[in-house]
């Protein structure tokens, strides 16, 4: 579960930044930020915007290969030179405009340095976004027309990670080509059939089968009849009220509280329960090489709104989404100005341990979140009861009830792990009954790991809607 050392320091590395940025916002930046500071850049060292290099390359191929034939000069899709699209989308395919495509011919642009990048889609790892240049073929048979595309895309800086693209082509033919955009795209991005698992994006596997049932979810009940109630009332009336409404039927809700609580295990019991409600669930994970980016947020959407199903979207630690560039356009997010659009609903169901962040930005402007539940630790006895007893299972003696006035204030992650600890005693005497007096050291023994460690449960948080990965023990405990 949770993942220690270098990748562990690399996530609180990232929170800590995540609010920094939110505690000392940048400037909002506005649509054409990214232009903006290029020329910005142009004026201090007058270097022309990589954009009208590829411009100024193309122009100089077109008039090579097609002279005389007028041309218009556009803002062209990424998604064409990427590499699945290239491998998926055949010659020979027929596109709107009675035209098929033909093929594509590398072109060498200097002014391009070609790399690629990659990424896992199911078993395999397949290379993707491409820098690069081309001329695009097409035909159109009726008539015995050839014509060509000639496209460009690079990336802009080191900063920004977009892929920008630019195609000439002849304006009579401007229909085949964005036709032949929209094809890549709808190879290029992930597409969503109906299965009975979760769909995930980032992370290094595309699906996975939660396990955790509902019931195995230890909380004070109310809660979670309310978490559970606002989920169904809205797949079941809201979202036609939404629909009458002319909204997009899009809601948000949000899990805080602190580690160790039971946010994820909520998220992957709420995702069987809408898998068996043959709902889709659409899982964001910032747990790869990438990290939280927006860029998978829109990719989710992209997969949502294509999705055409009552959707489940998790967005588990949302805060780490709030930071630089993207806090901008993740807060459009939650005022509904980038939302998914699937007309038979998205209920995104976000987490967070920063309760006290996401307060001042978003919990205090109404609609940014349509509801924030906070999942406390175990705020009673009767609680800690039934947790301990629950993970003591076959193990639990009544005299094991000594112990819970110390687990009161405590995640449930912390009855877990000293119940583990205390089988673990037990096993290395030998024995197969736990004692109260193993309960108890492992009950002392983890708070003093805890004092020492800082938050030790914390640390220990998992990256991702694994429900039950197994449990590393960390050193040190074990020596008790
Ligand atoms: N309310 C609970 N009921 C039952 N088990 C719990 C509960 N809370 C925590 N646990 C146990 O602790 C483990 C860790 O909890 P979980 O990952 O759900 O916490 P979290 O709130 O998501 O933490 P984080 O904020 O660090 O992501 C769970 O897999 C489960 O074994
Ligand atoms: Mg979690």
């Amino acid at each position: 579960m949770g993942q220690q050392g270098p990748s562990n320091n690399r996530q609180n590395n990232r929170r800590r930044r995540a609010l920094k940025s939110f505690l000392n916002p940048p400037r909002r930046r506005s649509g054409n930020y990214r232009i903006r500071k290029q020329r910005h850049k142009r004026r201090d060292k007058d270097v022309p915007m990589q954009y009208e290099r590829l411009v100024q390359w193309a122009t100089k191929i077109w008039k090579e290969r097609n002279p005389d034939k007028p041309y218009v000069t556009i803002w062209a899709s990424a998604e064409c030179s990427n590499r699945i699209a290239q491998q998926q989308v055949k010659p020979g395919r027929r596109l709107k405009g009675r035209a098929r495509y033909e093929g594509l011919e590398p072109l060498d642009a200097p002014v391009i340095v070609p790399i690629s990048d990659y990424s896992a889609r199911g078993k395999q790892t397949v290379l993707t976004s491409t820098a690069g240049a081309m001329a695009y073929k097409f035909s159109i048979p009726e008539s015995g027309e050839h014509f060509e595309v000639i496209y460009a895309s690079s990336y802009f800086d080191d900063d920004v990670q977009d892929l920008t693209a630019i195609a000439l082509v002849e304006e009579r033919y401007l229909e085949t080509w964005a036709a032949f955009e929209a094809l890549c795209g709808r190879v290029v991005r992930p597409r969503i059939q109906r299965r009975r698992d979760v769909y995930i994006i980032g992370g290094t596997d595309a699906f996975f089968d939660p396990v955790v049932e509902w019931s195995d979810v230890i909380l004070d009940e109310s809660l979670k009849h309310d978490i559970f109630d606002d989920i169904e009332a809205f797949f079941s009336e809201g979202v036609d009220i939404y629909r009458k409404l002319k909204l997009t039927p899009f809601r948000k809700l949000l899990l805080a509280g602190v580690p160790g609580t039971g946010k994820t295990m909520l998220c992957a019991a709420l995702a069987k329960h809408a898998l068996n409600r043959r709902r889709i669930v659409v899982y964001v994970s910032g747990s790869d090489r990438d990290g939280a980016t927006f860029e998978k947020i829109q990719r989710a959407f992209q997969a949502v709104a294509n999705a055409r199903f009552p959707t489940l979207l998790i967005v588990e630690e949302i805060d780490a989404y709030l930071r630089g560039d993207d806090k901008a356009r993740i807060l459009n997010v939650l005022d509904g100005i980038e939302s998914p659009n699937n007309p038979k609903g998205t209920l995104m169901l976000a987490t967070t341990n920063y309760p006290e962040v996401i307060d001042d930005r978003i919990f205090k402007r109404p609609g940014r979140l349509d509801r924030i539940f906070i999942v406390p630790t175990i705020e009673e006895e009767a609680l800690a009861e039934r947790m301990l007893r629950h993970y003591m299972a076959e193990q639990w003696l009544d005299d094991h009830r000594v112990v819970v006035p110390k687990l009161v204030s405590q995640p449930g992650a912390f009855v877990r792990e000293i119940a583990l600890h205390a089988r673990m005693l037990a096993a290395h005497e030998r024995k197969t009954v736990v004692t109260t007096d193993m309960l108890d050291k492992s009950v002392d023994s983890l708070l003093k790991q805890m004092r020492l460690d800082g938050n030790f449960l914390a640390q220990r948080r998992p990256l991702g809607l694994e429900a039950r990965p197994p449990i590393r023990r960390r050193a040190g405990l074990d020596d008790v």
